[in-house]
C-alpha cells in the first residue's frame, strides 16, 4: 500500500511543490494525506488546494500554549493517517511531546551543511562566514535546532559575489532534490537509524 506522508510548512512551500512534482511524475511512492500550515495565508495551502490534498491551519496565536499547538498539530497529522511527517520550510521548533509520538519518523530540510549554520538565516551564515561551498541537508528531528540523525546531504560552490539571496536560489534548487530523494529511500524501507547515524541500504 501507498505510504502516507503529512508535510508541515509556514510559507512558500515550493518544497511541497517539489514532492508533488516527483509524485507526478511517479517518481516518489507516496501519498500527501494533509498538509499542515501554522499560517493560515501560507501559499503552500494554495498548492495543496490545487492538488485536492486536505489541509489543516493551526496557528500558534489559537492555542493556550505550545502543547496545544503541538498536539494539535500532530493529532491533524494522525486523523489523516500520516505516517512520516515532513518539515517543509516549518519555522518553529517542536518539543519532546511531539517528537515522541513520531519516534524517527520527523524529517526536516535545512538549507546549510549540518552541523554548520543551524537556525535561522543559514544561507546567510554561510556567505558571512566565507565558506567554499554550502548546501542542504534532510535530517531526522531530535530535540535540538537541526541536530537530529543525517539523512542525505547536497553540496553547491559559494561565490565570490554571493549574496544570502543568490546562495539561497542555488542551494534551494538541490533542497527540490534532496527532499524527495531522502523521503522515497524511506518509503523504501532503506532508511536505518543507528545512533547519531543514518544507515541507507543500497
Ligand atoms: C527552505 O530553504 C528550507 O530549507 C527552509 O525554509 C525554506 C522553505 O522554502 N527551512 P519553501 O517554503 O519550501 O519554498
Amino acid at each position: 500500500m501507498t505510504k502516507k506522508i503529512g508535510v508541515v510548512v509556514s510559507g512558500r512551500g515550493s518544497n511541497l511543490q517539489s514532492i508533488l512534482n516527483h509524485i507526478d511524475a511517479g517518481e516518489l511512492p507516496v501519498e500527501v494525506a494533509v498538509v499542515v500550515s501554522d499560517h493560515q495565508e501560507a501559499f503552500a495551502l494554495q498548492r495543496a488546494a490545487k492538488y485536492g490534498i486536505p489541509s489543516e491551519v493551526v496557528e500558534r496565536k489559537d492555542c493556550k500554549d505550545k502543547a496545544e499547538f503541538e498536539d494539535r498539530i500532530a493529532d491533524a497529522l494522525l486523523s489523516h493517517g500520516a505516517e512520516l511527517v515532513v518539515l517543509a520550510g516549518f519555522m518553529r521548533i517542536l518539543s519532546g511531546n511531539f517528537i515522541s509520538r513520531f519516534p524517527h519518523r520527523i524529517m526536516n530540510i535545512h538549507p546549510a551543511l549540518l552541523p554548520s549554520f543551524t537556525g535561522l538565516h543559514a544561507q546567510g551564515q554561510a556567505v558571512a562566514y566565507g565558506v567554499k561551498v554550502a548546501g542542504c541537508t534532510v535530517h531526522f528531528v531530535d530535540e535540538g535546532t537541526d541536530t537530529g540523525p543525517i539523512i542525505l546531504q547536497k553540496v553547491v560552490p559559494v561565490l565570490d559575489d554571493d549574496t544570502e539571496d543568490s546562495l539561497a536560489d542555488r542551494i534551494l534548487v538541490e533542497e527540490h532534490k534532496a527532499l524527495p530523494e531522502a523521503i522515497k529511500l524511506w518509503a523504501e524501507g532503506r532508511l536505518t537509524v543507528e545512533g547519531r547515524k543514518v544507515r541507507v541500504a543500497r
